[in-house]
């Protein structure tokens, strides 16, 4: 009886403007789980000019990924900080999902599991062309889904939100092209390993919270 549960180690599988971030963010307050954004550590990187983030941004800014190499170089150091974790935004490349499978079993944390959150292509476009963003936090908002209490500013520590300069329609439509040319084979790498698992991205903010807790099984890790 009480046997302590397995830590929970998730990766977040989806489109830009599905929510991962999002969700990401309740799970992390909820169930105490960190998040690791590589979007966020990478434009942290970027603000402060380092040498990462200098060889990043280009492609960043063009709608592509950042080279197999350096994601999974930042990414091992980050792995081994936590026993539990849910990874937001890697693996975006069958190379990043093999790096990231063979770093686990190095490390003895196997995966709990992928999930895949999804919505539809219109749905997608007016949630990132409406988003507004905490550059320190990486916390999202929405002008019209998902309001601060004070436009352009943050609920929780009062600071300036600013909209991502990769939100404009002709960057989200390269990310949209990105995610199906180079990422969305993964849900066919995670299904075979037998470690996919779908959550339907095109509710409510909570409601899609709900979902999620059910299926990771987490539902009583939830306060009310
Ligand atoms: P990254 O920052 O990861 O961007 P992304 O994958 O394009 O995803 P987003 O952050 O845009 O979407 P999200 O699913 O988190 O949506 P959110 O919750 O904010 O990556 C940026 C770039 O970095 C990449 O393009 C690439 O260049 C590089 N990069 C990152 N990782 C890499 C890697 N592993 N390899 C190589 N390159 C990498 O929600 C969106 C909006 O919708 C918000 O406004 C929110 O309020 C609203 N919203 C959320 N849920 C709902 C809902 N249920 N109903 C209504 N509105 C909602
Ligand atoms: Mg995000």
């Amino acid at each position: 009886m009480n046997a302590a549960k397995p830590p929970l180690r998730l990766v977040f599988l989806g489109p830009p403007g599905a929510g991962k971030g999002t969700q990401a963010k309740v799970l992390e307050e909820r169930l105490g789980l960190r998040q690791i954004s590589t979007g966020d550590i990478l434009r942290r990187n970027v603000a402060e000019g380092s040498e990462l983030g200098r060889k990043a941004k280009p492609y960043m800014e063009s709608g592509g990924l950042v080279p197999d190499d350096l994601i999974i170089e930042m990414m091992e150091a980050e792995l081994a900080k936590d026993d539990a974790f849910l990874l937001d935004g890697f693996p975006r490349t069958v190379a990043q999902a093999r790096a990231l499978d063979a770093a686990l079993l190095r490390l003895g944390k196997p995966l709990t599991a992928a999930v895949l959150i999804d919505a539809s292509r219109p749905e997608l476009v007016r949630r990132l062309t409406g988003r507004w963003t905490n550059p320190r936090t990486g916390r999202s908002y929405h002008d019209e889904f998902n309001p601060p209490k004070t436009a352009k500013i943050d609920d929780e520590d009062g600071g300036p939100l600013v909209q991502r300069p990769d939100d404009t329609p002709a960057v989200v439509n390269e990310r949209l092209a990105t995610y199906d040319e180079k990422t969305a084979p993964l849900i066919e790498y995670y299904r075979k390993a037998g470690s996919l698992v779908r959550v339907d991205g095109l509710g409510k903010i909570a409601d899609v919270t709900s979902a999620l807790l059910r299926t990771i099984g987490a539902e009583k890790g939830a306060p009310a």
